[in-house]
């Protein structure tokens, strides 16, 4: 099995750790927390992520003596650093002397100083003062046999409204059209309701409460500028550290699948891809499979870089931004780590080590309680954690190799949310994308999250729901894919728009009508309460209920998976299937209960030969996902659960070979190594390669 190097070699081992905020603790506390980081298994902690004030008190005095120390003592301790740059949140005396600096808000007020992350990403002020603090950081712990990592700042995030940002987006606009404003125009469609631009300098941020709502390209490209604007600052931001310390991997941690940031942007400029993952347990009731959502969290961040990625944040307890704090019961906290695990990342890091006495997250969780050392509750749940990772270091590096992918589109969202219908607010484009993962990851079935921008060439099955922009050569990709053999599902409101959210000439679907067979006519969106029922043809499990959406195809060559049964339209084709070229072209025009795309995905994966990691017949609530040789086995149900294995499985944290009928308890997790790999899994030989 070929491995992926460690993200650092002087940390070659399953990383366990996280921010850690000394600056709040005085030096009794420090060595207090190195005994309890001992105890918990802890080897990696991120400094210095707000820390630029500690650092710099006045402007251009540094003090560096307390970051020395800690580095030095942590070293001592045999612990390793992730060093932040601490963009996030600049000191109180910059913001005054240079208030260019500030965020503007959609309101065009700047805003005052505070919170973190109110910096404007145009500034050059601002940068000028980020390159300065991160030279120095460079300069003084690059060469420090602690450092494993560069935390870039943190969060990036938001959007500025002043007037620099404007004048940069313009620019970018200029860019984009090559200089020439009619053909902003046309792309734009300005002549509806008489929104043509006569000069460039007309052209104001887009959005509420003051601005354009109604050019919806306008709106679309400001995304797109924010985000090019945030890796921007980000790449200057990094490049001291690029220059001073070539071979230390820099890293940014991001948040999931948040919408004001296009990752895939990111991606390409750093060595590692990290996140921080919050999930929303405080919602109730969070249903076991909402934990399909985390999932498929964990696989973008993986997908990003098609490599192993690191949970650089998570609450050992839980987030006090939650709507309710509601606790996590035992085993809880294990499981959330494994399943990080099993989905590629590389340790288990937390906001944070020891819990602040003040401040906006005074009551978030943390591994060391509010008047409590290695002795409460939540510290017991941490160190489960630590020894965990520290008995199956053999995963480190492990890959998780992929048949399928499913494309969520940052700009696909960007566009529907944009969009005015056809329906008002919330049009489940992400809730949709978990649904049509749900199937593969209730089958253990790994699965690549891409945008539409990657190579998906390699896949036997790309499933692309509600890919409502087709991005200029994404449409050729399509039907090149399935002409040479590959299997393309897409659903209602894809391909209706370009990249300029103008919707295609030849109709929905334009350019992909001959590879699906047939031509989208109307959707007809149904309110809230309102239900049609599809009728499947041919063995894809009888009648389900489509809600939200039902478009009106016509056949135009493709076969007929399933027709409406109700409504004016009943009769009519539902969801369709063609051959094209080699391969095939599946069209599901409603949005559909879940237990559909279940029957469909489970005839198509057979249909392809695509392998499950085990064939195991599971009871609701457990899943299987294979890292690399193991097999993780986890109950994402708050009760006990008993079901056949296979024989012949080794658990790997015990050693020892597991019995065919396994009781898991509530959130229980197992790592196994099939047999065949070595008896004994601490008797495998692993082959290291780049
Ligand atoms: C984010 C931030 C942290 C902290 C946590 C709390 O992930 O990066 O600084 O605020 O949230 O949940
Ligand atoms: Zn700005």
């Amino acid at each position: 099995m070929n491995r992926f190097s460690p993200i650092n070699s002087k940390l070659p081992a399953l990383w366990h750790g996280g921010d850690y905020n000394l600056e709040q603790w005085p030096r009794e506390t420090w060595r207090e927390d190195m005994d309890l980081m001992d105890e918990a298994g802890v080897n990696v902690v991120t400094l210095g992520v707000f820390s630029w004030v500690t650092l710099e008190p006045e402007d251009g005095r540094y003090d560096f003596a307390w970051l020395d120390e800690a580095f030095e003592l942590l070293h001592q301790r045999r612990k390793h650093v992730i060093l932040a740059t601490p963009s996030a949140a600049p000191p109180a005396w910059m913001s005054a002397k240079y208030p260019e600096i500030l965020r503007t808000g959609a309101n065009r007020v700047r805003r005052l100083h505070g919170n973190r992350v109110n910096y404007c990403w145009t500034s050059p002020v601002y940068r000028a003062q980020v390159r300065r603090i991160v030279t120095e950081l460079a300069r003084r712990y690059g060469n420090h046999p602690a450092l494993v990592l560069w935390h870039v700042s943190n969060e990036y995030g938001g959007e500025c409204y002043c007037e620099l940002c404007r004048q940069a987006f313009v620019k970018w606009l200029q860019a984009k059209f090559g200089g020439d404003l009619d053909k902003l125009n046309a792309a734009y469609w300005t002549r509806f309701w008489g929104h043509t631009y006569s000069t460039w300098d007309e052209i104001e941020i887009p959005g509420e409460p003051l601005g354009e709502t109604a050019v919806q390209g306008l709106s679309l490209d400001w995304r797109r500028f924010t985000t090019d604007q945030i890796v921007d600052f980000m790449v200057q931001e990094a490049a001291p550290l690029r220059e001073i310390t070539p071979e230390m991997p820099i890293a940014t941690n991001m948040m999931g699948v948040y919408d004001g940031l296009n990752p895939w942007k990111v991606a390409p400029n750093v060595d590692l891809i990290s996140w921080d993952s919050y999930p929303e347990f405080a919602r109730q009731p969070m249903g076991w499979d909402n934990w399909a959502s985390v999932a498929l969290r964990h696989d973008l961040n993986r997908s990003l870089k098609n490599k192993p990625f690191l949970l650089m944040e998570t609450s050992p307890s839980s987030s006090n931004w939650y709507s309710a704090m509601t606790l996590k019961p035992p085993k809880r906290h294990l499981f959330e780590g494994m399943q990080a695990i099993a989905h590629g990342s590389e340790g288990v890091l937390y906001f944070q080590w020891r819990q602040s006495r003040g401040g906006q997250e005074k009551f978030h969780g943390a591994v060391v309680s509010h008047g409590y050392t290695n002795d409460s509750r939540v510290f017991g749940e941490v160190k489960l954690v630590g020894e965990a990772l520290k008995g199956m270091d053999e995963v480190l590096g492990a890959p998780s190799p992929a048949d399928v992918a499913l494309i969520y589109d940052w700009e696909a969202d960007w566009a529907l949310k944009g969009s005015c219908g056809p329906v008002q607010g919330n049009k489940g484009y992400y809730g949709t994308a978990v649904d049509w993962y749900k199937p593969f990851w209730e089958s253990g079935i790994t699965v690549d999250i891409l945008s539409s921008e990657c190579d998906f060439s390699g896949y036997k099955l790309v499933v692309a729901p509600m890919l409502y922009i087709l991005k200029p050569g994404v449409a050729e990709r399509i039907r090149a894919f399935v002409e040479s053999g590959g299997m393309f599902v897409t659903t209602y409101l894809s391909g209706y728009a370009d990249e300029n959210d103008l919707i295609f000439e030849s109709g929905y679907l334009g350019p992909l009508r001959d590879v699906f067979g047939i031509r989208v006519e109307e959707i007809d969106a149904l309110p809230e309460a309102l239900n049609r029922r599809i009728d499947t043809v041919g063995g894809l499990g009888g009648s389900y209920v489509a809600s939200r959406f039902c478009e009106l195809v016509h056949l135009d060559g493709a076969t007929p998976l399933a027709v409406y049964g109700d409504g004016f339209y009943a009769g009519r084709p539902a969801a369709t299937t063609h051959r094209f070229g080699r391969g095939q072209a599946v069209y599901v025009g409603s949005r559909n209960e879940t237990s559909f795309q279940r029957h469909l995905i489970s005839r198509l994966v057979t249909e392809l030969g695509i392998e499950k990691c085990m064939d195991w017949s599971l009871p609701e609530g457990v899943i299987v996902r294979s890292r690399g040789d193991f097999l993780f086995v986890m109950n994402c149900k708050d009760e006990p659960a008993t079901f056949e294995i296979e024989a012949g499985l080794v658990d790997v944290l015990t050693d020892e070979t597991a019995t065919t009928r396994l009781n898991l308890e509530a959130f229980g997790t197992r790592i196994f190594i099939r047999q065949p790999f070595g008896g004994k899994a601490r008797e495998r030989t692993a082959t290291v390669a780049g």
